[in-house]
């Protein structure tokens, strides 16, 4: 469930129109709605309970200050992957102590920043790192808290693109070498083992492969403590799909991939967390674009619109599908055409979405990306000069521009041509 609703025939977000919002920064943009993000990080706070937990938002799928400060301010932990995100979190008033460093390739710069600046576990995912990880933590003199990413060898049944899971994956250490690695980090001067951590990919439809994961963490949790090491939280990872197609079939709720940890873990006496990204920012935005042409091709109409791949990467990158909604509401009865929605660039990847049924739109017409909240913004480039889209956030009835829209010249005099020129 969204806040991006039709009223008087004119598409809202929350309690604003979308065309107000036109009207003041123009088109291309992306809007977020408040209610939606918080609504979706409380579903997960909810399924959860009664156990000991914290909600960390993988903030790779969209990562501005103020939608971080929006979920901050209801107690969320944040799940982060550079130095980059770690500052955002930071920046967004998250305590250290609420955020999890995962991904494959930290440096030690990156953990030096950690370490001192304040950190509830690095997520480690191979021996190098753990070595280098108590260098680092050493050298400064205090121990790092750490999960080994542990790879459950399951097949998410997702995007190949996506799956992280399975053995060929560069993710995480094999699950049957934890013991060895475990013995390991016990034996490292700045090592102090806190827990399991587990992620086995994104946009998962099913909660089977959740629980073949979760099972195996239980059975190492219990293996690993016969060993004498404290595994005190279970990281259980990010990866709940969202309902992209309103007319398929939705995925499961939170609140059943709830009763799958609580059935599998949740007797372990371990604190748990969870990264979910997707499920609480990817129906919480909107990417707004304008028609710019209607060109009719051989045997096929082009929509051609003002946003492009380079805006929006999912569908060029994986295929992916977004519904595309006109923002004007379509009169009853006008009969929906079939469309090839792209944008400007020149290649022909950049091709959103191909014999789209649509009502029919035309030049000057604005229609809305919806589920653009998760990693749209965030994975958005500059390719062919084009500005980064702004991101607007929308609370009630008020809105705010939350990252304006570069300049030409800020984009161009971030060049420097050098002397010999
Ligand atoms: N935790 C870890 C360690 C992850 O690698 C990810 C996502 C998450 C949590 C959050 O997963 P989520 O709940 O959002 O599914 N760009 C792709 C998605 C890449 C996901 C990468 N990892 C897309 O647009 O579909």
């Amino acid at each position: 469930m969204d806040h991006f609703l039709y009223r008087n025939g004119v598409l809202h977000a929350e309690d604003v129109a979308i065309p107000e919002i036109a009207a003041q920064v123009g088109t291309p943009f992306y809007v977020y709605s408040t209610a939606t993000l918080e609504r979706h990080y409380r579903l997960f706070e909810e399924a959860l309970r009664p156990l000991p937990h914290l909600v960390c938002f993988a903030i790779k799928s969209l990562s501005n200050v103020a939608v971080l400060k929006t979920l901050g301010n209801l107690g969320a932990g944040m799940d982060v992957v550079s130095g980059g995100e770690y500052l955002r979190a930071r920046a967004a008033g998250v305590p250290g102590d609420h955020i999890v460093f995962s991904g494959v390739g930290k440096t030690r710069a990156e953990m030096r920043m950690a370490l001192t600046g304040g950190i509830r576990q690095f997520n480690v995912e191979s021996e190098p790192e753990l070595l280098a990880l108590s260098e680092v933590a050493a050298s400064l003199g205090v121990t790092a808290p750490i999960a080994i990413r542990v790879n459950p060898d399951v097949d998410a049944r997702t995007h190949e693109k996506i799956a992280t899971g399975k053995k060929e994956n560069k993710f995480g250490i094999p699950i049957a070498r934890a013991p060895e690695v475990y013995a390991e980090a016990a034996r490292l001067p700045g090592i102090e083992v806190v827990g399991i951590d587990v992620h086995i990919g994104s946009q998962l439809t099913e909660l089977e492969p959740f629980e073949q994961a979760y099972l195996k963490v239980a059975e190492l949790t219990r293996a690993l403590r016969g060993a004498g090491h404290t595994i005190r939280r279970l990281d259980l990872g990010g990866g709940l799909g969202i309902p992209y197609e309103r007319s398929n079939t939705a995925p499961p709720l939170p609140v059943e991939y709830g009763e799958v940890i609580k059935r599998t873990v949740g007797d372990l006496g371990c604190e748990i967390e969870i990264e979910p990204g997707r499920l609480i920012s990817g129906n919480a935005g909107l990417l707004v674009t304008s028609v710019i042409y209607l060109k009719h091709g051989e045997g096929r109409d082009f929509l051609i619109l003002d946003a492009a791949m380079n805006d929006l990467v999912r569908p060029s990158m994986y295929g992916a599908h977004h519904d595309i909604v006109p923002v004007v509401e379509p009169a009853p009865g006008e009969e929906p055409k079939a469309y090839d929605i792209v944008g400007p660039v020149c290649e022909t990847g950049d091709t959103f979405a191909r014999g789209r049924l649509m009502p029919p739109v035309g030049p000057g017409d604005m229609v809305a990306f919806r589920s653009a909240g998760a990693y749209g913004a965030v994975m958005a480039s500059e390719y062919n000069t084009r500005p980064l889209v702004p991101e607007i956030l929308v609370n009630g009835d008020q809105f705010a521009v939350i990252r304006a829209r570069p300049s030409f010249d800020e984009i161009i005099n971030r060049d420097s041509i050098p002397s010999w020129l």
